[in-house]
């Protein structure tokens, strides 16, 4: 698996984006500006690490609905696109470029990317729920309403927008070290828990094991939002497809202002290697560590996009 690791993860990354893109309506009617600002954000690219991250978990735990997999896929990376379109709009984080394209708000106005927002978040739900539509085995039908549940759940309140109000309340002022986590786990963490658990429920997990999922999903978010704080400082444009330095500009607490590269660098080390022990305790005996999920999950520590 190593020495092909990235020619691996380009295909799968591939068959991710096209599972998206397929899900995505047509450009017809009266409101086909909306249709064309859900494309430009969706197409516009990016890692699909949430989409990716739930086809893999969902391999891991031996699933087999392949069909209801792909539609929550698809509805996983529309609301996370969602929250980079709002993330990104003037009165947020106030960014020109994402996925190396312009921002929705740049290209379409701000009025049209707060309506491509909320139209990407409804269509997730939209999305998932044609699952039904597949089956009328109880069992599946359960799976999909558990998985429908967290997909509604993590992206809320309690979840990314949660975080995303805290980090936008504290912009520019001291941020007490449990609430930085508090931000971390719920901006960013919880939709990556969303990814997992979903993976894994509708492969047929159980409670326990979603339990087990969330944790590790946990450790991987705080990770990758570690990952992504040192990349503003560290990393370029052209590689990440959005400005370097956003944070600076708002005046952000972020891991690195608050505990400096190198420990940040061991943190996402760290995050990592517990998500792995969590993940390897699931399937004790067997030897998992070449697994592409695993391997993924190891790339994303030295990421620079
Ligand atoms: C960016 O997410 C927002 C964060 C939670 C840090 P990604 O880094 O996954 O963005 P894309 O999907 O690859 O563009
Ligand atoms: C974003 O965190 C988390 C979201 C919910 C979108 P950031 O504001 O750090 O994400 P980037 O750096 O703009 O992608
Ligand atoms: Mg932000
Ligand atoms: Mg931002
Ligand atoms: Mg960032």
């Amino acid at each position: 698996m190593k020495s092909d690791f990235s020619a691996e993860m380009k295909e799968r990354t591939r068959a991710a984006d096209a599972v998206v893109l397929k899900a995505l309506p047509e450009e017809s009617g009266l409101q086909k500006t909306i249709f064309s600002a859900m494309r430009y954000s969706v197409a516009a690219g990016g890692k699909r690490l949430r989409p990716l991250l739930m086809a893999e978990t969902f391999r891991f735990f031996g699933g087999q609905d392949q069909a209801s997999l792909e539609l929550f896929m698809a509805a996983i990376e529309m609301m996370h696109t969602y929250s980079l379109i709002h993330d990104d709009l003037p009165a947020l984080d106030n960014d020109d470029y994402r996925r190396g394209r312009l921002t929705s708000h740049k290209v379409y106005g701000e009025a049209m990317a707060i309506l491509a927002g909320d139209a990407l978040q409804s269509y997730a739900y939209e999305t998932a729920c044609r699952a039904f539509d597949l089956t009328e085995d109880p069992e599946a039908r359960y799976r999909i309403m558990r998985a429908l549940q967290i997909l509604i759940r993590k992206p809320g309140v309690y979840g990314m927008i949660g975080g995303q109000v805290v980090d936008v309340e504290l912009t520019g002022k001291p941020v007490p070290k449990e609430t930085l986590n508090f931000i971390f786990e719920l901006k960013t963490g919880a939709m990556i828990e969303a990814a997992m658990m979903i993976g894994a429920c509708l492969a047929g997990a159980g409670e326990d094991v979603l339990a087990q999922v969330e944790k590790a999903a946990h450790d991987i978010g705080m990770a990758f939002q570690i990952q992504d704080d040192i990349l503003d400082v560290t990393g370029t444009e052209a590689q990440l497809g959005k400005p370097v330095g956003s944070d600076e500009k708002n005046a952000k607490t972020t891991w690195v202002t608050f505990y400096g590269l190198e420990r940040s660098a061991e943190d996402v080390r760290a995050y990592t290697g517990r998500a792995l022990d969590i993940l390897a305790g699931l399937k004790a005996g067997e030897d998992v560590q070449e697994d592409f999920l695993f391997a993924y999950i190891r790339w994303l520590i030295s990421r620079e996009i």
